[in-house]
C-alpha cells in the first residue's frame, strides 16, 4: 500500500562517480552496499556491511580482483557458475551478456529514501535489465529487484528471474530459517553453510509460509547470537513460490539468491514488456540477531504491513468458540461478553454464508444464509453498534467448493488442467479459482467490495485461504501460457488487492491461510496482520511466535487467548500463561466466553485492560529476545522497549517444571536507558505476596548488567499451586531525580 512513489531523478554526482573511481553506494545511516562499475561489463558487488568513513577506494583496493563478484550474474558465459536470469532468445540463443547502458541514476523519493538503478542492456540483443536498490536510511534497509524489458520484435523465453544476488565471504557462516507444517509454523532451523548448494522453498502456490519461509537471516561470524556477530537478513516480498538458494564452495564463498521459483514457470515476455521481479529485501547488523531483526521491525511497520504504525483493537473471533455453528443470538452473546471484558472488536468466523455447516460446501456463495442470521449482516452491525464493539467477518476469496453454486454456474473459473479431474481439497470439495483469469478476479474484487460496501460498519476482514494449487492447469491461460500461470495467479491476486485498497483504505485485513500460511513482506502491505496458526496453545505459540518475530514485528502477528484443553495439542495450560503469551502479541481471544467461569472473565477482564496499557509498546515497540525456546533451557525470555525508552515490558516463561533442569531465573535485560529509572510493576500477578521488587525502582543500567530474579513458582493456596509460571513485568521511566536505593531489592 505505501510502495514508494519516486520524486526527483538526478544522475550520480559526477563528482563522486570520479572520486571514487566508479564505486556506486547504496547507503543507509549505518551500513553501505557497495557495487563496482565498468564501462565495458555488469557491475560487481564489493562489499555489504557496516557504513564505510572515508575514501570508499579503500573498499576497492582491499578486494582482490580475481573476488569481484557479479551483481547480477546471467546465464551464458561460462555456464558452470550461478545465474540469476536465464533466458531464450527469439533466436534459440540461451546466452546474455550485459553491459551497461548508461549512467547509474540515483533518485530520492518522498519518504527520503534512495533509489539507485543501474542499466545494462545485452551487448547484441533487444534486452535491457536495470538493476535496482533502494535504500531505507533509517531502517537500514536496502530493498533490491530487477527489470527485464524486451525491446525486440518477437518474445523472449525467461527461465530464471531473480530478484537479487548477494555474495558474502566466510569460513562459518551459519543460516537461521524458519520451517513448519499446519499447527507448527515458524520454527527455527540454524546450520552452517557448508559446500554445496543450500536451498529454500515453497510450491503450495497459496499459502507460501507454512513449510519453509522466504527468509532468512545468515550469520557470518559463527553460531548466531542474539546480540554479536554479522548479520546479513534476507527477506523475499513475493506471495507465491519462491526459491532461495545459497551456493557455497570450498573456500567460504557464498552467493545468495532470491526469486520467483522458476520451475515450470517459464515466461513469455512480449515485445515493449518489461518483467519487474518481487523486491528482496536485505538488512545488517552488526550486533547479532536482535539488532537485524528490528531494522526488519521498523522498515515493516512503516513500508510492508498495513496500519503497521497503528496499534490495533483487542478482539473476540468465534471459530474456536462456536466453529460453524453460529447463530445471531451466539453472535450477539459473544459481543456482549468481549464488550464486558473489556475486548474492542468481535469477529465471526466461518459458517455464515451458502449452506455452510462444515467445510464442505458453499465457498463462492457469498450470501447470508438467513436460517442462522435473519437478520442478516446488518442484523449483526447493529448489535455490535449496541454494545460498543466493532465488527468483523471472515471470506476465503479465493476458493470454491465443487459443492457450491459458484462453481455449478462457473465450472470454468477453478484451477484445472485440460483433459483431467479436478482435485479437491478441504471437506473433500474445496477447489482454487483461476485468478490469473481477469474475469475470476473482478468477481472476487465485486464479492468482497459489495459486501464492505453493504455494510460499511465493517472494521475488519479475516482473509483466509485453506488449499494449496492442488492441480497446475488454467482454463484460462492459452496453450502457450500455461507455464505462467504459478506468476500470474498472483499477479491477479495483487491486483485484486490493489483495487480493494484503493476503496477500502481503512479496513483492517487478517491475512489467514489455514494459520500461518501467509506470513510474507509480499502480501502484508496489504494485509494488517496475519494468524500465525490454527495452534493456539501457549506452548506452542511461544515458539511459532519467537521463530517469526525473527522479521516480523508484533504488530503483525495475532495472537489469542484459547480455551483448555487446547483444541489442537490438549495440554492444559493455565489462563494465567495463557494470558501472558497472548500480551506478547497483537492480543485477542479465541474461545467461548460462555464456557469460560465468572473468575476467568474478570482475570482476562483484568489482563486485557493490562494489556491497553502496554500495547503500543508491545505491538509499535522494539522487541529484545533474550532466552529463545528453541535453546531448551527451560525458560522464554523477552521484552519490548517503546522508542523513547519510557516503558518496557519484560516477559519470562517457565517452560520446564523438571526439578533436574537448571533455571535461567535471571536474565540481563536489554534496550533500556542505561542513564534512566525504571519503577517496576507486575501484570496479571497472581501471587498471594508480591514480587520482593514490586513498586521498586532500579537503573535501567543495573536492569541491563543484572536483570531481576523471577520467583519461578507462582505463590499460591496449597490446592491452587500449579506447574507452571511465567511473569510480566512493566517497567516505567521515573522523572524523579535519583539517587535510588540501586539494586537494593535483588540478590
Ligand atoms: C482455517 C483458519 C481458521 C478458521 C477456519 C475456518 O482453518 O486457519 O482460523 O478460520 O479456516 O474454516
Amino acid at each position: 500500500m505505501k510502495r514508494a512513489s519516486i520524486l526527483a531523478t538526478f544522475l550520480l554526482p559526477a563528482a563522486l562517480a570520479a572520486a571514487s573511481g566508479r564505486l556506486i553506494p547504496v547507503s543507509t545511516l549505518n551500513t553501505m552496499l557497495l557495487l563496482e562499475a565498468d564501462s565495458v561489463s555488469a557491475p560487481y558487488i564489493l562489499y555489504y556491511g557496516p557504513s564505510v568513513e572515508g575514501d570508499l577506494s579503500q573498499v576497492s583496493l582491499s578486494a582482490p580482483e580475481g573476488e569481484r563478484i557479479g551483481a547480477y550474474p546471467v546465464f551464458g558465459n561460462y555456464p558452470e557458475g550461478e545465474s540469476a536470469l536465464s533466458l531464450t532468445m527469439p533466436d534459440g540463443n540461451m546466452t546474455l551478456e550485459l553491459r551497461p547502458a548508461g549512467q547509474p541514476e540515483s533518485a530520492v523519493n518522498n519518504d527520503g529514501n534512495t533509489l539507485v538503478s543501474i542499466p545494462l542492456a545485452d551487448k547484441h540483443y533487444p534486452v535491457a535489465v536495470t538493476l535496482n536498490y533502494l535504500a531505507y536510511p533509517k531502517e537500514d534497509v536496502i530493498e533490491t529487484w530487477v527489470d527485464i524489458t524486451n525491446n525486440g520484435k518477437k518474445p523472449v523465453t525467461l527461465t530464471r528471474f531473480e530478484s537479487g544476488m548477494l555474495p558474502f565471504r566466510s569460513t562459518d557462516a551459519w543460516l537461521a530459517s524458519l520451517y513448519g507444517t499446519w499447527a507448527n509454523e515458524g520454527r527455527v532451523n540454524n546450520e552452517r553453510l557448508t559446500p554445496g548448494m543450500k536451498v529454500i522453498q515453497n510450491k503450495d502456490g497459496v499459502r507460501n509460509s507454512h513449510t519453509a519461509h522466504a527468509e532468512v537471516m545468515i550469520s557470518l561470524d559463527g553460531k548466531p547470537s542474539e546480540t554479536s556477530g554479522r548479520v546479513i537478513g534476507a527477506a523475499l516480498l513475493y506471495g507465491g513460490n519462491y526459491r532461495l538458494r545459497v551456493n557455497t564452495d570450498d573456500h567460504g564463498r557464498h552467493q545468495f539468491f532470491a526469486g520467483i521459483h522458476p520451475e515450470e514457470s517459464a515466461y513469455r515476455l512480449m515485445p515493449g514488456e518489461t518483467f519487474t521481479t518481487p523486491r528482496l529485501a536485505l538488512t545488517f547488523s552488526d550486533t547479532g540477531l536482535g539488532e537485524a531483526s528490528r531494522n526488519f521491525h521498523r522498515w515493516g511497520r512503516q513500508y510492508h504491513v498495513a496500519h503497521g504504525t497503528e496499534v490495533n483493537p483487542i478482539l473476540l473471533n468465534s471459530w474456536e468458540g462456536v466453529y460453524f455453528n453460529i447463530d445471531e443470538p451466539k453472535m450477539a452473546q459473544m459481543m456482549q461478553d468481549i464488550a464486558d471484558m473489556g475486548g474492542e472488536l468481535f469477529v465471526m468466523d466461518d459458517g455464515w454464508f451458502g449452506r455452510r455447516d462444515d467445510d464442505s460446501s458453499s465457498l463462492g456463495d457469498w450470501e447470508v444464509d438467513t436460517r442462522k442470521l435473519p437478520n442478516g449482516i446488518k442484523g449483526l452491525t447493529d448489535e455490535a453498534r449496541k454494545r460498543g464493539v466493532k465488527f468483523g467477518i471472515w471470506v476465503e476469496p479465493e476458493m470454491t467448493n465443487s459443492n457450491s453454486e459458484l462453481y455449478r454456474k462457473h465450472p470454468d473459473w477453478v484451477l484445472k488442467a485440460a483433459n483431467r479431474d479436478i482435485v479437491e481439497g478441504r471437506g473433500g470439495t474445496q477447489l482454487v479459482l483461476d485468478l490469473s483469469n481477469p474475469q475470476v478476479q473482478d468477481f472476487m474484487f465485486n464479492m468482497v467490495d459489495t459486501l464492505l460496501a453493504n455494510n460499511p460498519e465493517i472494521a475488519y476482514v479475516k482473509w483466509d485461504a485453506n488449499a494449496p494449487v492442488m492441480q497446475y492447469g488454467s482454463q484460462y491461460l492459452p496453450a502457450d501460457r500455461q507455464s505462467e500461470l504459478s506468476i500470474r495467479f498472483h499477479r491477479g491476486f495483487r491486483s485484486v488487492m490493489d483495487r480493494l485498497r484503493e476503496k477500502h483504505p481503512d479496513v483492517i485485513i487478517q491475512a489467514c491461510a489455514s494459520g500461518g500460511g501467509r506470513a510474507n513482506y509480499g502480501v502484508l502491505d496489504h494485509f494488517d496482520e496475519f494468524w500465525v496458526s490454527d495452534n493456539t496453545d501457549a506452548f506452542q505459540r511461544l515458539g511459532a511466535q519467537w521463530g517469526l518475530s525473527y522479521f516480523f514485528p508484533a504488530v503483525a502477528m495475532g495472537s489469542h487467548i484459547s480455551a483448555v484443553p487446547n483444541h489442537t495439542t490438549f495440554r492444559v495450560v493455565p489462563l494465567k500463561f495463557r494470558c501472558d503469551v497472548a500480551m506478547t502479541g497483537r492480543l485477542g481471544m479465541e474461545i467461548q466466553p460462555r464456557d469460560m467461569s465468572q473468575a476467568d472473565r474478570d482475570f482476562c477482564k483484568a489482563a486485557i485492560e493490562a494489556y491497553k496499557g502496554i500495547r503500543e509498546t508491545v505491538q509499535l515497540g522494539d522487541l529484545y529476545r533474550l532466552v529463545s525456546p528453541f535453546d531448551n533451557r527451560g525458560v522464554v525470555s523477552l521484552m519490548y522497549v517503546n522508542a523513547p525508552k519510557d516503558q518496557a515490558v519484560y516477559y519470562w516463561f517457565r517452560t520446564n517444571n523438571d526439578y533436574s533442569a537448571p533455571l535461567v531465573t535471571r536474565t540481563p535485560m536489554q534496550g533500556l536507558d542505561p542513564d534512566a529509572y525504571y519503577k517496576v510493576t507486575e501484570l496479571n500477578a497472581i501471587d498471594l505476596k508480591p514480587l520482593p521488587y514490586e513498586g521498586q525502582v532500579f537503573s535501567g543500567k543495573f536492569l541491563m548488567d543484572n536483570g531481576l530474579e523471577m520467583r519461578p513458582n507462582h505463590d499460591l493456596e496449597w490446592g491452587k499451586k500449579v506447574d507452571y509460571c511465567s511473569r510480566v513485568l512493566l517497567l516505567e521511566r521515573q522523572r524523579l531525580t535519583p539517587p535510588y536505593n540501586e539494586g537494593s531489592n535483588c540478590r
